[in-house]
């Protein structure tokens, strides 16, 4: 039906004839020649009908935004006037001789060629949302990424192996998806988080190389970056060490951007954990803004502000600043903001110092809590964080991990506010997170996930310390995106059944949930160690978007739903009957009471 893509006619096929399938973008009626802007895939071209040719002609009149068409024409050079430069087919148009409607469009929901519609609107009419240009593109880049990375991999000797989707559950520290089982009453099957446990099992198998592109399940909270389903790039290795995968995988993570941008990414620097929370109070930081952290606690062991004083001689906590170039101009009203925007981060307050003249001593200052710190502190501080007249220094004074965050968010909100952005693209690997964290709630958690090998620790060591201990865990981090994370891996089975004790995991329970790891653990496993790129966040970074669900034909929305086919819906009486499930509450009903 077609010779050639409507985005790719140019100069070449002057004189020619194409045959031209896709949809009317825009009409334009110029009293007797009728344009149409004619879309496809590749992209535009435009049409010209002239009354000459009647039959066409007559036909064009009726076209409407959306109808789905097929012209024959020939290709002419535009007059010169009419040559637009800034499209790759402005400099052509093809003259119709024939017409043919495949297909009319009812008037359309959405307009395509704008993109202010309401995301809600683009979702529930996904298909015709995927028709404009910009996802056109997104997607297009997304499937040239895969190819890329698939051959990458395939030219470095991995194998595509595929895992199930039916399985157990692998903690991956979300919720699992539960699928009921027909055969087998009252019994599930989990979607997988990851494919964690079975790539591990294809190393003890022997397979040394093995990646797949994959789709994962969680459910865990939304946000503008993480969907309930995703795709990960996963690979695993066997006798490899960490560092040679590190630089094996930025390798391809390299040639992703030259090819897709153009940019030669420099090679990434390597940062522990420790040294990304001191200095940037986030595990992923964004290097593109300059500003850093600086711990000040031994500055503050003796001073008259209890609000830092009592932080700074506590275990676990932490009095950090971070000083703002030129930040004296800010209002009241902003500082006021910044204070409002640390309590999301469970901060109690922001505490702040204007540098007016640092010659002027206490008089240079300006803050609401120089009247409780003597002239000495103050000068130390400032000489911590190497303020400069007319900076603002802020700080944050309380638990490790409240500071952190809020500190760390705050540096990015500030230098978001000033952009401060120093650079398009900064990309790092974090190493040697903390094997385990506790919260409130849970308890002691694996930090990565619990197949993960503690770093230059044995069992003994591990069952006595664990919170000291520091896991051989890694993360690639992009402009403040994790982009991807793995680990080397427990291959002993004495590793391994203490880390399961250390996270309160009984013997029992072990060998119920992991009984086949633990098994498999027996015969001659190879030391391994991989990692997953998360595909839908390097598209986002390789695209320019900030919104996961511009990367996915057909995402869901933070509530998890679908809002174009309605899912998820009640399940059907009988099918529910045939797996033995009954329904204690359906949304919109009050509860059975249960
Ligand atoms: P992890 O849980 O860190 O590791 O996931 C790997 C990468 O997947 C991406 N990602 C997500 N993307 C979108 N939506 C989500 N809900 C989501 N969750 C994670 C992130 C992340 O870096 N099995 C281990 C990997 C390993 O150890 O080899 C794992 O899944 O970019
Ligand atoms: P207060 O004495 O509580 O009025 O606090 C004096 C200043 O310290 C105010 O600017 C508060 O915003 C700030 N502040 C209070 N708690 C903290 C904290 N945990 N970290 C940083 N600043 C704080």
């Amino acid at each position: 039906m077609r010779s050639i893509y409507c985005g790719q006619v140019s100069r070449r096929q002057l004189g020619q004839t194409v045959n031209l399938c896709g949809w009317v973008n825009k009409r334009r009626d110029l009293g007797g020649l009728i344009f149409i802007e004619m879309r496809d895939r590749e992209g535009v071209v435009q049409v010209v009908f002239d009354p000459d040719r009647s039959q066409a002609h007559e036909l064009a009149n009726s076209l409407r935004n959306e109808y789905c068409i097929r012209v024959t024409g020939e290709v002419r050079a535009r007059p010169e006037d009419q040559v637009r430069d800034d499209e790759p087919t402005g400099a052509v148009e093809v003259y119709a001789t024939a017409l043919e409607i495949v297909n009319r469009a009812a008037p359309l929901p959405l307009d395509l060629n704008q993109s202010r519609n309401s995301e809600d609107l683009r979702l529930k009419y996904r298909f015709l949302d995927l028709r404009r240009p910009e996802m056109v593109k997104r997607l297009t880049t997304r499937a040239r990424i895969t190819a890329l990375a698939r051959r990458f991999l395939d030219e470095n000797g991995f194998l595509d192996i595929e895992t199930p989707m039916l399985g157990k559950p692998t903690p991956e520290g979300a919720r699992d998806y539960l699928v009921p089982s027909r055969v087998h009453h009252g019994k599930f099957y989990a979607l997988p988080q990851s494919p964690q446990l079975y790539k591990q099992l294809l190393m003890m198998a022997g397979y040394d190389r093995y990646y797949q592109i994959v789709k994962c399940f969680r459910d865990e909270d939304l946000r503008a970056d993480r969907q309930p389903e995703f795709t990960q790039i996963d690979i695993e290795t066997s006798f490899m060490e960490p560092r040679a995968i590190q630089l094996l995988v930025e390798k391809m993570i390299k040639q992703l951007w030259r090819e897709i941008l153009g940019v030669d990414l420099p090679d990434f620097p390597v940062m522990t954990w420790d040294e990304a929370m001191s200095r940037y109070g986030s595990d992923k930081p964004d290097l593109r803004i300059p500003l850093e952290i600086r711990d000040i606690a031994d500055l503050a062991k003796d001073c008259g502000f209890s609000v830092f004083r009592e932080p700074a001689n506590a275990e676990g906590s932490r009095v950090a600043a971070i000083r703002v170039p030129g930040g004296a101009a800010f209002t009241r009203k902003q500082i006021d903001q910044y204070g409002e925007y640390v309590k999301t981060f469970g901060s109690k307050g922001l505490a702040w110092m204007k540098v007016n003249s640092r010659a002027s001593g206490l008089e240079g200052v300006q803050s609401p809590i120089a009247k409780f710190l003597d002239e000495t502190v103050i000068g130390a501080i400032l000489d911590r964080v190497e303020a400069r007249d007319g900076d603002i220094v802020f700080f944050g004074a309380g638990g490790f991990k409240v500071v952190s965050d809020s500190m760390g968010a705050l540096r990015l909100r500030v230098g978001r506010d000033l952009n401060l952005y120093d650079s398009d693209w900064k990309a790092l690997w974090v190493v040697d997170f903390p094997m385990f964290e506790e919260n409130p709630e849970a308890g002691i958690c694996a930090m990565h996930h619990p197949f993960t090998a503690p770093k230059n620790c044995d069992a003994a060591k591990l069952r006595e310390d664990p919170m000291k201990v520091y896991a051989d865990a890694y993360d690639m981090v992009i402009n403040g995106y994790e982009v991807g994370g793995g680990s080397a891996r427990i291959h002993r089975n004495d590793v391994q059944q203490a880390v399961f004790s250390v996270l309160g995991i009984s013997q029992e329970e072990q060998q119920d949930k992991f009984g086949f790891l633990l098994e498999a653990l027996k015969y001659g496993t190879p030391p391994h160690a991989g990692l997953a790129f998360g595909l839908d966040r390097l598209t986002m970074l390789l695209t320019g978007t900030d919104n996961i669900r511009d990367v996915i034909a057909f995402p869901k929305t933070t509530a998890a739903a679908c809002l174009m086919t309605d899912a998820p819906a009640f399940g059907n009486e009988d099918a529910l009957k045939e797996l033995a499930i009954s329904v204690l509450e359906r949304e919109g009903e009050e509860s059975a009471g249960v």
